[in-house]
């Protein structure tokens, strides 16, 4: 049975369409699924829209039309950036779906039953733009919302209460035996010293709002839309495939992508509910940091949006994946703009991989009619190229998804290099030299299939391009297929990254 593997996104707010932080995490979960579906796995790769709660509920009123209409219309905004992007999604979740609600009904009845629930007063601060509710030390002077500055309100409410406290120390054991359970390294300090300063009771319910999945045991309440919004992870395995139940295969996930602004949610409370509802944990929460633009996180709420349809209109879909992973190492905050990326796509997407595919395709072209001949590969660049797909795995593996780019970016330098000292177009004038050719256009097309396999996750629309013109287009890591000596009659492709695009 092959191996499984799943791999999840947060799930997007509806208060308002989609920008380019929303598009990176799905980026990011998108390599993540490519990769570990070239490794021959079962991959189940989910993303959707989170649609219940006050956001949404009070986006909606300021625009005069019901919650459920604008969740229809931005959350088909979400479920259209995902192609837009190259993103191979398996399943697109909104927490409307009546399977997702009865579900969540379902499972925290039964967090209930097990005795993790209570009713209780609730009374501090909250804030409507966040869902969130602030203990004293996560505001900002003058009670102010550290994340959206809005001054927030005091709030008192009867709510049925989840019992977080109790599992202080279960958390507490699962950070020590699990240390890459959270990683960068960083946020699972975050998370475990948030633990350790000391757990407190929350909101499984809120009392005056009607935008959510009813409680079934009191119509007066809706769910907390936090808990709503967690336990999407496991009940799109339910019903994603019609007539099947994918929760055997793929729970628990391998990996949840998310931002750092609700690792809280993620590294506390998820665990602290699965184990409370007696399911198993997923393996590994990955927190990446923020794009930023001019200093600050991208927000809907902030206003300073960069479109990612019109980056992708312009340049394509693969040149923002190449981008958004190369020039922000990934795990850590780092600033995007215009510029760095125009920067970019001419020095490095046109002018090394664009101009190393072009050159190689066309001296196989003009030098051997397109055919190479069977020969031993130069071993000048074995030291450069041996382990580099293991190596690669292994990254991908930690989530070092702009470390293992530029692995692999090396590699594209070093053929571009090994071109200028081989120097092809001397060999050919030479009559002596025709063998000397051959293994070299060999060992380039070889170098170029094998990085534009690895590349393939990040840029799966320009690398089939270039492997369907090497005659290998299958872009698999698995087994054998990366045994050179595949590589059928060579074609002609145009320029992958036009220049002036
Ligand atoms: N609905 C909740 C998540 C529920 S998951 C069970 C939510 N939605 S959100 O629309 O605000 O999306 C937040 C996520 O979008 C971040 O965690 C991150 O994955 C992504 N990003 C939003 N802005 C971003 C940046 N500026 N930079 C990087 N990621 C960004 O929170």
């Amino acid at each position: 049975m092959a191996v499984s593997f799943y791999v999840t996104t947060p799930i997007y707010y509806v208060n308002a369409a989609p920008h380019l932080g929303h598009a990176y995490t799905t980026i990011a979960a998108d390599i993540i699924a490519r990769h570990h579906r070239q490794r021959g796995e079962e991959v189940f790769f989910l993303t959707g829209t989170d649609e219940h709660g006050e956001p949404v509920a009070d986006a909606a009123h300021a625009q005069g039309v019901e919650p459920q209409q604008l969740a229809d219309r931005n959350s088909e905004r979400f479920r259209a950036l995902a192609p837009r992007l190259g993103a191979s999604n398996d399943f697109f979740i909104r927490t409307t779906d009546p399977q997702h609600m009865a579900k969540v009904a379902e499972i925290l009845t039964h967090v209930k039953d097990n005795g993790h629930v209570y009713l209780g007063t609730y009374e501090g601060w909250y804030c409507p733009k966040c869902a969130d509710f602030k203990a004293e030390n996560e505001v900002d002077d003058g009670a102010r919302c550290p994340i959206h500055h809005i001054q927030l309100t005091r709030e008192q409410e009867d709510n049925y209460f989840f019992a977080l406290s109790s599992f202080q120390q279960a958390l507490e054991r699962l950070y020590e035996e699990q240390p890459e359970w959270v990683a960068p390294r960083s946020r699972y300090n975050e998370a475990l010293s948030f633990i350790r300063s000391g757990l407190r009771d929350v909101p499984l319910t809120r009392h005056r709002l009607t935008w959510g999945v009813p409680v079934p045991w009191d119509e007066q309440h809706v769910f907390y839309v936090w808990f709503d919004a967690l336990l999407n992870y496991v009940s799109a395995l339910s019903y994603a495939r019609e007539g099947e139940d994918l929760t055997g295969t793929f729970w628990p996930a391998d990996c949840h992508l998310i931002a750092k602004d609700i690792l809280r949610f993620h590294t506390i409370y998820w665990p602290a509910l699965l184990l409370a509802a007696g399911l198993e944990l997923p393996r590994r929460v990955f927190v990446h940091g923020y794009l930023l633009m001019e200093g600050e996180k991208m927000s809907k709420s902030l206003g300073n949006v960069l479109d990612p349809f019109a980056v992708i209109d312009r340049f394509g879909s693969d040149a923002l994946r190449f981008y958004l992973m190369r020039d922000v190492s990934f795990g850590q905050d780092g600033s995007v703009s215009t510029a760095a990326f125009e920067q970019r796509y001419e020095s490095e997407l046109a002018n090394e991989y664009g101009n190393l595919v072009a050159r190689t395709v066309a001296m196989i072209g003009r030098y051997r009619g397109g055919t190479l001949s069977a020969c031993e590969l130069d071993t000048a660049l074995a030291a450069d190229f041996d382990g580099l797909p293991g190596r690669v795995c292994e990254l991908i593996d930690r989530v070092e998804l702009s470390l293992a780019l530029d692995e692999i970016w090396q590699r594209v330098r070093r053929l571009n290099r090994y071109v200028e000292e081989r120097a092809p177009w001397r060999l050919a004038k030479d009559p002596a030299a025709g063998p000397e050719l051959d293994r070299v256009l060999a060992t380039l097309a070889e170098g170029l299939r094998l990085i534009s396999v690895l590349l393939h996750p990040y840029m799966p629309e320009s690398t089939i391009k270039v492997l369907e013109v090497l005659g290998a287009s299958e872009p698999s890591l698995a087994g054998e297929s990366l045994r050179p000596g595949q590589i059928g009659r060579v074609g002609a492709l145009e320029p992958l990254f036009p220049k002036g695009a």
